[in-house]
């Protein structure tokens, strides 16, 4: 049973859904990272609280969780700008210039790279989005740029902004989850399961 004292950061309906998701399972961890994407479609971002609260429902510590919500970019512990940049800065992108990247976007956007955004703009590194052979390469909003210069990189914001380039509306895009798996994570527990 949940021990937490913090707030739980779901309804009370999803919250026991996932009491009983989380007794599938030897290790509660491995609900994790759909309980955390959960979490994030029901507030809009993981805040330091909510961060608390999984951490004590599945029994590990906040660091963790934290750990988990910095490596993988498609959490946001601060509200979502309308435009998310996310640069690559893992090895392929860092040779190929990923850090004089950054430094443009910062000088465009006038905002610091990893210091959250200004409503309009976020701009922060993450790691590898498999599109190493285009390196470097960016992310806005679900949609990739790639083989980037820094001046391709200006050009694009610029773009954005005056509206001659096109990216999704509000947070990333992902492709949907297939049928059968959706189901298994929507359905009530199968009786041997529990
Ligand atoms: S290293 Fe940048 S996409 Fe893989």
């Amino acid at each position: 049973m949940e021990t937490s004292t913090t707030k739980a950061p779901l309804p009370p309906d999803r919250t026991a859904w996932w009491e009983r998701r989380k007794a599938c399972f030897p290790e509660a961890r491995a609900i994790l990272l759909p309980l955390l994407h959960d979490i994030q479609d029901h507030r809009g971002l993981v805040d330091g609280e909510a961060m608390q609260w999984a951490a004590d429902f599945v029994g590990i510590s906040p660091v963790e969780v934290y750990g988990v919500l910095t490596f993988y970019w498609m959490y946001d512990l601060e509200p979502r700008a309308k435009r998310r940049i996310a640069v690559c800065r893992n090895i392929s992108c860092d040779l190929m210039g990923a850090r004089r990247i950054v430094e443009a976007l910062e000088d465009e956007l006038g905002l610091e790279c990893d210091r959250g955004g200004d409503g309009d703009w976020s701009l922060r590194t993450v790691e590898c989005m498999g599109a190493c052979t285009a390196a470097p390469m960016m992310d806005v909003n679900g949609r990739y740029f790639e083989e980037l210069t820094p001046e391709k990189a200006r050009e694009i914001v610029r773009a954005i902004r005056e509206g001659r380039e096109e990216v999704p509306e509000g947070p990333a895009e992902f492709a949907p989850v297939p049928a059968n798996l959706a189901r298994s994570w929507t359905e009530e527990p199968r009786k041997e399961e529990a």
